[in-house]
């Protein structure tokens, strides 16, 4: 019998997609799914996921759900894929303008307990005996991230599911805490509201649910797993994890090689890959059109990404870039986040017209382009705990400047004499996370740019030609599911 996995997700690529998470969900199962598992999403049915899912039929309806009383579940599956979605239809919590986390004005909903307690009720019936969906009743059901993450705590206290929980930590940063009368109000039991439990100083904690209840736990880079059990990465419950320390498994993501392949990308002018490497030059031309920046063949582009939060380190950027520009350097920023930074970016970008773009907002076309079209990949983050940005950039010959830490640690492999000799050197690793450490390593970056092109023609080819897919990451998980059940 194929082994049956239930893989709960609040976002999923191409569905919805805040960041890295809806990348993994998206791609993820795919692989997992090409080695034999039986893989069912599970997610919130927000009005663009309904838009888009195809073949939709009803599959069940739902009762004594917490809050909302009764949902309709359907079955869909994600265009131009094999892949199977649970959509829990429940417009009254999901149906609504704005993000999957936040309203048009940046704030958090007021009812996610509500919204992301029920996602992870209904992994917990659908995983019982009490599950209306009889012929398909999953071996593992795999949580991410805090929005899931009460499932396995229904799974051990109220369902008393026979399947196995897994919960993969994406971002220790984000916890789902909320009041203690929530722990009655989303039919919990309070025997699980203790330090023994999903208790988090007098708050109850989805995540630590996660963490304290699922049969497993893993993380999304190795190195992520061990810094998590400190108290820089752990956000208050490094205690916790380091109990379940030995049992932390670290399995590096990998990316989806069809839409994030410079070989075939859709979104970009000219196709390239590394042994035939004309069409980045094409692709930066017209990034520059397109950005009105200077055209200029040999004006170092650096590229960014991202959201702009405290974790991401762009901040450190700032008080070196006119000096970056004054050297001929250029920037095409793309992200959103915090105010403050914005506007620091945005000012800039008003001195330095020609010089230093910045796109406020998402656009995925743009986000492709700008990882082919730039030179180097700017991404100092102070945690990562996996990044898929730097991936794409090594499988886009875009050079990552990266913070040695998380994933970006177990990725970027620092060009220095021993790693240009053996090959394996495939970006630049800041010696220290700080200004002065950022910096540093973009000289660095820019003295091979600029003086010695074979050298980064090697490193560009070196990451290129790297193996990022799911491939073995995937194997890791299935194990993992096997040694569960
Ligand atoms: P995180 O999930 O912490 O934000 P990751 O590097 O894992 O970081 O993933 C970020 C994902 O979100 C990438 O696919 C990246 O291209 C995408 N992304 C981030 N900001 C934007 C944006 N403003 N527009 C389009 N895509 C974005
Ligand atoms: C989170 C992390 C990021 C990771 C992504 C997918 O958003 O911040 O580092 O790549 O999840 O696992």
């Amino acid at each position: 019998m194929p082994m049956k996995v239930l893989f709960v997700s609040s976002e999923v690529f191409p569905l919805i997609k805040t960041g890295g998470l809806a990348d993994v969900s998206g791609s993820l199962p795919l692989a997992l799914q090409n080695l034999g598992v039986e893989m069912r999403i599970l997610m919130p049915g927000y009005s663009p996921v309904l838009a888009q899912l195809q073949n939709l039929q009803h599959l069940a309806h739902l009762h004594h759900l917490p809050h909302i009383g009764s949902a309709e579940l359907l079955l869909g599956t994600i265009p131009n894929t094999s892949t199977q979605v649970i959509a829990i239809k429940a417009p009254y919590l999901y149906e609504r303008d704005g993000g999957p986390y936040i309203d048009a004005h940046g704030q958090e909903w007021q009812d996610n307990p509500v919204r992301f307690g029920v996602l992870s009720k209904v992994a917990s019936i659908l995983a019982s005996k009490l599950s209306p969906l009889k012929d398909w009743q999953p071996n593992i059901v795999h949580c991410n991230d805090w929005q899931s993450a009460l499932a396995p705590a229904y799974m051990r206290l109220t369902e008393q599911s026979r399947a196995k929980s897994i919960i993969s930590l994406h971002n220790m940063a984000f916890q789902g805490t909320y009041p203690p009368h929530w722990v009655s109000s989303l039919g919990l039991p309070h025997v699980g509201f203790s330090i023994e439990g999903f208790e988090y100083h007098g708050q109850m904690s989805f995540l630590k649910a996660g963490i304290f209840y699922a049969d497993a736990i893993s993380t999304v880079s190795p190195r992520y797993a061990k810094e998590i059990q400190t108290a820089a990465f752990g956000f208050g419950l490094e205690g916790l994890l380091t109990k379940r320390g030995d049992e932390i498994k670290g399995i590096l993501n990998g990316i989806e090689t069809e839409e994030w392949n410079p070989a075939h990308d859709k979104h970009l002018i000219a196709n390239y890959s590394h042994t035939k490497m004309a069409g980045k030059a094409k692709v930066k031309q017209a990034l520059q059109e397109r950005l009105t920046l200077d055209i200029d063949a040999n004006a170092p582009l650096l590229g960014v990404v991202s959201r702009l939060t405290y974790q991401k380190g762009l901040d450190m950027l700032i008080p070196h870039l006119q000096n970056l520009v004054n050297q001929g350097c250029q920037l095409a920023l793309l992200g959103g986040g915090e105010q403050a930074l914005e506007s620091a970016f945005k000012q800039i970008a008003v001195q330095n017209p020609n010089r230093v773009s910045v796109t406020i907002g998402y656009n995925e076309p743009l986000s492709h382009q700008i990882m082919a079209g730039s030179d180097m990949f700017i991404m100092p983050s102070r945690f990562e705990p996996c990044g898929l940005n730097q991936l794409y950039g090594l499988a886009y010959g875009t050079p990552p400047i990266v913070n040695a830490t998380g994933g970006l640690a177990d990725s970027i492999i620092d060009t220095n004499p021993a790693h240009i000799a053996n090959k394996t050197a495939n970006g630049f690793v800041m010696v220290e996370a700080s200004e002065e450490g950022l910096i540093a390593c973009i000289q660095r970056a820019l003295d091979v740019f600029n003086h010695d092109k074979k050298t980064w023609k090697a490193i560009q080819k070196n990451g290129m030609k790297q193996d990022l897919s799911w491939n073995k990451s995937a194997q890791t998980y299935l194990a993992l599911y096997q040694s569960l059940v």
